[in-house]
């Protein structure tokens, strides 16, 4: 029995622009690799019939018998008599790309806990777990005092803010999902940053968004002409982005950029979502800027923050929370309880103890990121040398690599072969685009990273050895 099915017209969106170089049904069999990998099309469904995927994507029935039968070799997908194809994953691959078994994880750009969090693990804090146990434990609002932690955090930089502001989430995934479910409408224009934070890209979707996007390159920032004109011609219901430091491409947005952008969503009516979930990890940035909406006090487009203690602090706390307007946040909270009903008692506890001292902890993740950062451009340089390592990365959790061809599936491909889990560059982006990219995590330690891209390097030929074998094959299979 297999646990449901996608149609043409589903996996034809999920695809995105997923012709490159490569033929045909090795390209369009490689994006249903990754999308089986990244999660987004589940195993064991039913994939369309040959004919009707042909149809919707424009292509010859043998292109998708063959690219199906790719598939089948390569173990993604089985097909039993009378009863068509159906996704799998190959019984040797992890069903999560979670580091462990020899595997390497490039995949999550996270770091290990703060230092700090073994000195608050004390009696002190025991003690008041405790006097949590008369209580249910949890809460959807956030405890009064880690809530007004938040808000002297927020106040500290720039941003005066009220504990009656925030709103404390699991994580600021949750925060992303919940504020584009409270706000965004079936068919809703939603902008968002191209290339983006992928898990982002997945939940405005799941609420409904048709999303626009303008680019953001390593080398340039924003492209604020064509934002202004963007914001101009489609009125984006919601405007999600992250000045500081853009995930994949580490930029920071300039103090000008960041009025323009302000005044481009007021003028356009749209509501801005910023994500500050990785603004302080600056390893040695020429300029700081506060939260977003300091620029915006007193007028302005409205603006949700959404933040989180996952990247200073430690992901395993799943603490994040939004800033906004109460009435704003009574929104919120309504679509809450179906998907998320609340924050566990404790690690709010840890969350309230240590955000007083962030300045103290981003400290130290200057130095890891430092050495992350320049451990991955040395190794690209010396074992890489037809990449391009950003010329300023000066903050963030990855680099946004540009490989000089086309060949980012590719590659990812080969590597998850040999247990290093990468997520590839058109993750990044809503239409199949950037397959020229790979984002390199610098959270992870420099003895990982240089046996990750030493990995690359030894694969690296061969990804392109395997797209010009197949491109003299093409044409033979139309
Ligand atoms: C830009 C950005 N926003 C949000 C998140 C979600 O993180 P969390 O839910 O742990 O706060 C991440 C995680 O990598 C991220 O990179």
């Amino acid at each position: 029995m297999t646990r449901g099915r996608i149609g043409a017209r589903a996996l034809r969106d999920q695809l995105g622009d997923w012709r490159g170089d490569a033929p045909a049904y090795e390209a369009l069999s490689d994006r249903v690799k990754l999308l089986l990998l990244d999660g987004r099309i589940s195993a064991d469904i039913r994939m369309p019939a040959e004919r009707e995927l042909a149809t919707a994507l424009g292509l010859s029935r043998t292109t998708v018998a063959a690219a199906y039968r790719r598939l089948r070799e390569a173990g993604y997908a089985t097909s039993l008599q009378g009863s068509g194809t159906t996704t799998a994953l190959p019984r040797t691959r992890v069903e999560r790309p979670i580091a462990g078994d020899g595997l390497i994880d490039f995949v999550h750009a996270s770091l290990p806990a703060t230092k700090l969090l073994a000195e608050v693990m004390n009696d002190d804090l025991l003690d008041d777990f405790r006097c949590q146990f008369s209580t249910i434990g949890y809460d959807g609002v956030g405890q009064p005092e880690l809530r007004q932690a938040i808000a002297d955090w927020y106040t500290s930089r720039g941003l005066p803010t009220d504990p009656g502001e925030i709103l404390v989430t699991t994580g600021s995934q949750s925060a992303i999902h919940m504020a584009a479910r409270a706000l965004v409408a079936r068919g809703d224009r939603v902008w968002a940053e191209g290339p983006s934070y992928p898990n982002a890209f997945d939940a405005l979707r799941d609420a409904g968004a048709r999303i626009v996007t303008t680019p953001v390159t390593v080398d340039d920032g924003w492209d604020m002409d064509a934002l202004e004109s963007t914001f101009q011609r489609t009125a984006p219901t919601v405007a999600y982005t992250m000045p500081d430091f853009h995930n994949p491409t580490g930029r920071s947005m300039s103090a000008d950029d960041r009025r323009r952008f302000l005044e481009a969503a007021d003028a356009a009516c749209t509501t801005v979502n910023v994500d500050e979930a990785t603004a302080e990890l600056d390893i040695d940035r020429a300029e700081t800027h506060p939260p977003l909406g300091a620029l915006a006090v007193g007028g302005g487009p409205e603006i949700l923050h959404i933040s989180s203690a996952s990247k200073p602090i430690w992901g395993g706390l799943r603490i994040g929370w939004i800033r906004a307007t109460p009435a704003m946040l009574r929104r919120i909270a309504a679509v809450r309880g179906s998907s998320d009903l609340a924050v566990p008692v404790f690690e709010q506890l840890v969350v309230t103890r240590l955000l007083p001292r962030v300045d103290e902890i981003a400290e130290e993740r200057r130095e890891q990121l430092r050495a992350g950062r320049d451990a991955a451009r040395e190794a690209i340089a010396e074992l890489l040398p037809d990449w391009t390592f950003p010329a300023h990365l000066d903050g963030g959790l990855a680099a946004w690599v540009n490989l000089g061809a086309p060949l980012s599936t590719q590659l990812v491909l080969a590597a998850h072969a040999r247990g290093l889990l990468i997520a590839s560059g058109p993750r990044f982006g809503v239409d199949g685009a950037f397959e020229r990219n790979l984002r390199i995590p610098i959270t992870v330690p420099p003895e990982y990273l240089r046996h990750g891209l030493e990995l690359m390097a030894e694969l690296w030929p061969s990804a392109h050895r395997i797209a010009s074998a197949d491109s003299d094959y093409a044409g033979t299979v139309a």
